[in-house]
């Protein structure tokens, strides 16, 4: 095999790498991935309808981080969007009267569901206090539960948490770590809006235009349909391995345990509306933490960059436990099996006599947003050359 340098998965972590190689070396290198197309995860395309669809669910760029956006805004084009969500609540008897609220919890949340009074942070803190005063549990919290209720108290946690944790891990909330829930924001102000990140973006020609930006060089050649675990053989002989898929595949044969993921099924459906600007959802994307229906959201693809088309298209997403490695489940026992592979993955270059490395959310067993991915990739580029890990090739 002709190449110097083998990157394996062509998701953010493995495109940005192999961008980094062909931009400041002369080296050859080759991207492969099993799946048919370009993207990882973040993949996406036009449907018939002329809606871009993400096909492994709805990707907002968002980051804090300047140089991550200095480096991937070279790639395709892109539109400032601020992403929300609403949630649809439905009332504690058995009627019919939901309401769509916003998420993250802010004042309009109380507002719209509980006390139209509270209007400004004090307001919100007072009616929070009040929301929690009676709940007794000690710190540190013994679970999930107990951490969102003391900090949201009985009404919001049964509405938005409870039943819609059971449907995304298939656990309740107290059988749950208490960081679990922990991480939730809660806001004490009016802003509505998903994330808070200062840089909030979305790719006008979809990420797929920017993953075809990236890896179109003269010195990277692509192949899809390509998995790297049967035609391992051809690529014994390239000195440098960048490998982003799952870490327990790739030492599949040292007979450990699997880690385990929870994955995601969506199901579609399309609507003629007629009108090119009509849509079906007062949000892009609706949230459904009640147990009266069984998917966890509906996205209606559409919305984002306010796409015109005559249909449109919703997609439910359904947690599931197999397929896809999607969401790594943080428990005792699959952080202990993970460190137990990062030890083969640290040695794996000294055993192979060839450098082998891990990246991405597959490899670091670890939920990646994209901006942490691609920073991530740019952070061990830095380190890579530091260690003298990178080779430019010698070209006579
Ligand atoms: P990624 O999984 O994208 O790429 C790995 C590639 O390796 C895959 O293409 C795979 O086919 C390939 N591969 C694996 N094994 C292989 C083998 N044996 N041989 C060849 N190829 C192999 N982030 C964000 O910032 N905003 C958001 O809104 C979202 N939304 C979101 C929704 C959902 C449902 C999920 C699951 C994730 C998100 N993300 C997100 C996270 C985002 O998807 C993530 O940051 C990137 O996909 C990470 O890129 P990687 O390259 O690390 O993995």
């Amino acid at each position: 095999m002709n190449v110097d340098a083998l990157i394996v998965g062509a998701g953010f972590s493995g495109a940005v790498i192999a961008r980094l190689l062909a931009e400041n070396t002369k080296q050859k290198i080759m991207v492969i991935d099993s799946r048919d197309h370009i993207g990882g995860n973040c993949y996406d395309y036009v449907n018939q309808y002329g809606i871009r669809i993400s096909k492994y669910g709805a990707h907002l760029f968002h980051t804090t981080r300047q140089d991550v956006w200095n480096f991937i805004s070279a790639f395709g084009s892109w539109e400032p969007w601020e992403h929300k969500v609403l949630a649809k609540i439905y009332p504690r008897d058995s009627s019919d009267n939901f309401a769509y609220a916003p998420v993250p919890i802010c004042i309009q949340t109380i507002q719209k569901l509980y006390d139209s009074s509270v209007q400004n942070e004090e307001d919100m803190r007072r009616w929070l206090a009040e929301e929690t005063r009676s709940i007794k549990f000690q710190t540190p919290y013994k679970n999930s539960m107990e951490s969102a209720v003391a900090r949201f108290g009985h009404r919001i946690y049964n509405d938005f948490f409870h039943s819609y944790t059971l449907k995304q891990w298939e656990k309740s909330p107290e059988e749950l770590d208490a960081s679990v829930l922990e991480r939730i924001p809660l806001r004490y102000n009016k802003d509505d809006r998903y994330f808070t990140d200062p840089i909030q973006m979305l790719p006008s020609c979809g990420y797929t235009g920017v993953f075809k930006d990236l890896l179109n060089h003269p010195q990277i050649e692509v192949r899809l349909n390509t998995d790297y675990f049967q035609e391992r053989h051809c690529f014994n002989s390239v000195n440098f391995t960048v490998f982003t898929g799952p870490i327990d595949g790739y030492f599949a044969s040292r007979g450990l345990d699997r880690l385990e993921y929870r994955s995601l099924r969506f199901e579609e459906d399309t609507f003629e509306m007629g009108d090119k600007d009509t849509v079906m959802q007062p949000a892009s994307v609706v949230n459904e933490p009640s147990m009266r229906v069984p998917y966890t959201r509906t996205v209606e693809f559409k919305q984002f960059l306010n796409q015109r088309s005559t249909h449109t298209t919703l997609v439910r997403e359904y947690s599931a436990s197999n397929g896809d490695p999607y969401y790594p489940v943080p428990n005792e026992r699959n952080t202990k099996l993970y460190a137990t592979y990062q030890q083969l993955a640290e040695r794996e270059t000294e055993a192979e006599r060839r450098t082998v490395l891990f990246l991405g959310r597959l490899a670091n067993y670890k939920y990646l947003n994209m901006d942490q991915a691609i920073g991530n990739a740019l952070d061990h580029w830095q380190q890579w050359k530091k260690d003298g890990m990178i080779k430019t090739r010698v070209v006579n």
